[in-house]
């Protein structure tokens, strides 16, 4: 199976890309391509365009959750691309809040349902496993085994001032299923990475994970003992490459490189990677 990816958003930028808080990852797999979120703003098709990416061979769009950075870049990928069919889970489409103390602010997808249908060729609405292209699937909702990931205490869901913790239910992960070992796509993680590799290595027929590229909302305020047994489940199962970028902040970044040594590449816009 001959994999490839590109980042076209991430929280770094590469040489000549742009960059913003924000995840985007476009995904070929064996000629046919799939886009993975689509960054905050315009910046995933600025970069685009800079590597000769051309986002109108995307076969369709996948949300990995329903927050702003991942999703805001819709209007300007789908503008770029033409109509696609966008995959998301239902519980993607709640309006989402980051609160501290008294200051609060809406995270949640900046455009409402009848715009994303009116914009797109419509949404595929998952809960469970769908197939995007073949060997390829998202996850749908990612059972919650472990004891250290749990709630973010910032992030909320609700309406007017009935708000909530969000349990992020819409939190999934997009896997190619290759037969040598998965390559596994996460958004923010926000439903555990660690949650989110354990149901890909149940999963997937090879048993095993070849490579994991996205965020894990680690470098957000998230305590030292969930980094460490983060990284411990790693050393565990030793995909051959990790790139992890977005929410996982520089300072996580760094003691990721610094124990995992060349399986691990510090992700920023513009880098290509067969897989
Ligand atoms: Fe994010
Ligand atoms: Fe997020």
């Amino acid at each position: 199976m001959d994999v490839r990816v590109a980042i076209l958003c991430d929280n770094t930028a590469g040489l000549m890309t742009k960059a913003e808080h924000g995840l985007s990852v476009f995904l070929e797999v064996d000629g046919r391509s799939f886009l993975w979120d689509c960054g905050q703003t315009d910046v995933a098709v600025y970069n685009a365009n800079l590597l000769g990416i051309d986002l109108r061979s995307v076969e369709g769009i996948g949300l990995s959750h329903g927050h702003a950075d991942h999703a805001g870049g819709l209007w300007a990928v789908l503008s770029n691309s033409g109509p696609k069919k966008i995959y998301l889970h239902p519980g993607a489409l709640a309006h989402r809040y980051f609160v501290a103390g008294a200051m609060k602010r809406y995270v949640g997808i900046p455009y409402r349902p009848e715009a994303l249908e009116a914009m797109s060729q419509g949404m595929e609405l998952n809960s469970g496993p769908i197939d995007v292209l073949p060997g390829v699937r998202l996850t749908g909702e990612v059972p919650r085994v472990t004891e250290f990931e749990g709630p973010e205490p910032n992030l909320f869901v609700g309406e007017g001032r009935e708000l909530v913790p969000d349990p992020f239910t819409d939190d999934q992960a997009l896997v190619v299923d290759a037969p040598d070992g998965a390559v596994v796509l996460t958004g923010c993680a926000h439903s555990g990475a660690v949650n989110i590799l354990k149901h890909v290595l149940e999963t997937t027929p090879s048993g095993s994970i070849k490579a994991v590229i996205g965020g894990t909302h680690l470098g957000m305020g998230a305590p030292i003992s969930k980094v460490e047994a983060t990284m411990d489940f790693l050393e565990e199962i030793r995909p051959q490459i990790m790139m992890f970028n977005h929410c996982t902040g520089s300072v996580v970044m760094s003691r990721m490189q610094d124990r995992f040594k060349e399986r691990f590449i510090p992700g920023a816009t513009g880098i290509l990677l067969q897989v």
